[in-house]
């Protein structure tokens, strides 16, 4: 019997087999440090940089770069590049025009204000964090749409539809989104059905993620903007997914949301530096602006980089910028937020009135909770752009935590966020952050939640010197402030500004959260004789930076914190 027929299909079989069982692994290419000439995109995927970049090959300007990476984030980078959570752009025009865009999420009309507190009064570890009450009104789509109607150049359809052929081909998994897809299975197992693309019993590195019901939920945006998310169709399976929980959005909500353009915080840093961030309902711009303004007044750079002197200045700064935070900043749409009074330099030398160079100051005299952070880990995400002809964007947007409150938009193919834990759902009772908030920033029908992100531009002598942000939830605010110190004040340049060890100190708990083995001992040392005190964390914000260079180029950084951070320009 011949029997080489039957072993060649069996070899074939084998081969399919083991091709089933080991996806070939991505072979992106991705960089955190280039430098260019024309035009830059820093995303947290390098399939999202490389759509950003074709679509500027192609004619686009900065914002339809930005529009295309944030569609294609939504595919690619499905635990915080969303459809379905919100954020911020800050937007600096090539003549030097600036604009800040809201697309943060809003708590829904039957939102209240102890609508996470228990019978006895005390605040639900869980209720704000996972799960469809966790789930405030999304953002995103209106923003990118608003942004795009304002400053876009090429089709709307242009745009969304690299996002759309990515989600119907699918595309293959990074190790990090495999790890991270692995670790959150039990969790997603609670809310989302065994037939989405995200249930499974291993994903191995280069799966291919085919994503058909997101594919068609962006056809319907691509053809039908605003209607085609807050109406007909992906509006009825949001309300639909609502109604499997305990959710709160209703058909109204959706059809009832904005994106709102707001005055950008605008502040110069000594004379020759102008930072342009975020206004409410986002806190990064005042507390950077804060930040900034409190350590002019000392010479940081001859203190030098990481020195004891530096550090215990800008912890202080940190520790008395994030008291103003829970204090006084929420939506300024519902809250009056004196954003002039907190950026007032008189004010501010008050607030270090009571600075001892030789000593920690206290939070003591605030009121306490229990200011154990959450083990869950947070993510946001952020990407800067800069066009060929010099306009520059800074988008973050998020759904809060990793993939948001966990639950799915079935039948529409989408997470939701969990952005309501951003409220404060009781006064001095912290987020999942350790924030801690009152009045400002308390729940409220249609308010939005008080932020940190902070997409930032900076000027250099009335030029384009730096587009920056990052994802990482209150750790964003200080990890800002101290890429661009970094840079500006110890000359650090911008790859190795963004890699270098960051300090966070907010207020409460009392203490300054260093990143392992970032400080020297020698360092740790002399601030603890102060009285400082540390807690460890693995890692704080990831960065995603441009700085022009003074010949002109274009310096793009992405952060080692996040592998798949990509820097790529022409
Ligand atoms: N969800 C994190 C932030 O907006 O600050």
């Amino acid at each position: 019997m011949n029997r080489s027929p039957f072993f060649f299909l069996f070899f074939l079989f084998l081969i399919a087999f083991s091709c089933q069982k080991a996806p070939t692994p991505p072979d992106y290419i991705i960089q955190k440090s280039t430098v260019s000439d024309t035009a830059m995109v820093v995303s947290p995927h390098p399939l999202a940089t490389e759509i950003g970049l074709q679509i500027m090959r192609d004619g686009g300007n900065a914002v339809d770069a930005i529009v295309g990476v944030q569609f294609a984030l939504a595919v690619v980078y499905p635990r915080a590049g969303n459809i379905g959570g919100g954020g911020f752009m800050v937007y600096r025009s090539a003549e030097g025009q600036s604009a800040a865009l809201d697309y943060r999420e809003k708590a829904p009309s039957g939102a209240s204000r102890d609508m996470y507190l228990d019978e006895n009064g005390d605040v639900s570890p869980t209720r704000s964090r996972k799960g469809h009450l966790a789930v405030g009104v999304p953002g995103t789509v209106a923003g990118l749409l608003e942004a795009h109607q304002k400053y876009g150049s090429l089709s709307w359809e242009r745009l969304v539809q690299p996002a759309i052929d990515l989600a119907r081909t699918g595309f293959a998994i990074t190790q990090a989104e495999t790890n991270r897809l692995n670790s959150f299975q039990e969790q997603f197992r609670e809310y989302i059905k065994p037939e989405s693309p995200f249930i499974r019993d291993t994903f191995l590195l280069g799966h291919k993620l085919v994503q058909s019901d997101l594919a068609l939920t962006l056809e319907r945006i691509r053809d039908h903007g605003f209607d085609g998310f807050y109406a007909g169709k992906t509006a009825d399976y949001i309300v639909e997914e609502m109604q499997r929980g305990e959710g709160l959005i209703h058909h109204q909500d959706l059809t009832d949301y904005r994106a709102v353009w707001r005055e950008p915080i605008v502040q110069t840093y000594r004379d020759k530096y102008k930072m342009i961030s975020m206004p409410p309902s986002s806190s990064g711009g005042v507390a950077l602006g804060q930040l900034l303004s409190i350590v002019e007044a000392y010479p940081l750079s001859e203190l030098g980089f990481h020195s004891v002197e530096a550090i215990h200045i800008m912890a202080e700064a940190e520790r008395r910028v994030y008291a103003d935070r829970a204090r006084h900043l929420g939506d300024s749409d519902f809250y009056s937020v004196p954003i002039d009074s907190l950026l007032d330099e008189n004010y501010l030398d008050t607030r270090m009135a009571d600075f001892d160079v030789s000593s920690a100051g206290s939070s003591d005299d605030t009121e306490a909770g229990s200011f154990t952070l959450a083990k869950e880990s947070f993510e946001t995400t952020h990407t800067s752009v800069v066009d060929p002809l010099g306009n520059a964007a800074a988008i973050t947007t998020t759904l809060n935590s990793n993939y948001g409150s966990k639950t799915f938009v079935h039948g529409a193919g989408f997470f939701l966020n969990n952005e309501m834990d951003d409220f404060s759902s009781k006064p001095g009772v912290p987020n999942q952050f350790g924030l801690v908030g009152a009045e400002a920033n308390a729940i409220e029908p249609g308010k939005r939640m008080l932020s940190s992100m902070t997409p930032t531009i900076f000027e250099k002598d009335e030029a384009l010197f730096m587009v920056i942000g990052a994802p990482g939830g209150s750790t964003i605010i200080t990890a800002v402030f101290q890429v661009f110190v970094n840079v500006a004040d110890f000359g650090l340049p911008l790859d190795q500004a963004v890699a270098a060890g960051r300090f966070h100190h907010q207020w409460l708990p009392d203490m300054i959260a260093i990143e392992k083995d970032q400080l020297s001992s020698d360092v740790i040392d002399s601030l603890q004789a102060m009285g400082h005190q540390f807690r460890t964390v693995n890692r704080m914000a990831v960065i995603k930076a441009i700085q022009v260079l003074p010949d002109g180029k274009l310096h793009g950084a992405g952060d080692p914190r996040n592998p798949d951070d990509d820097a790529k320009g022409y």
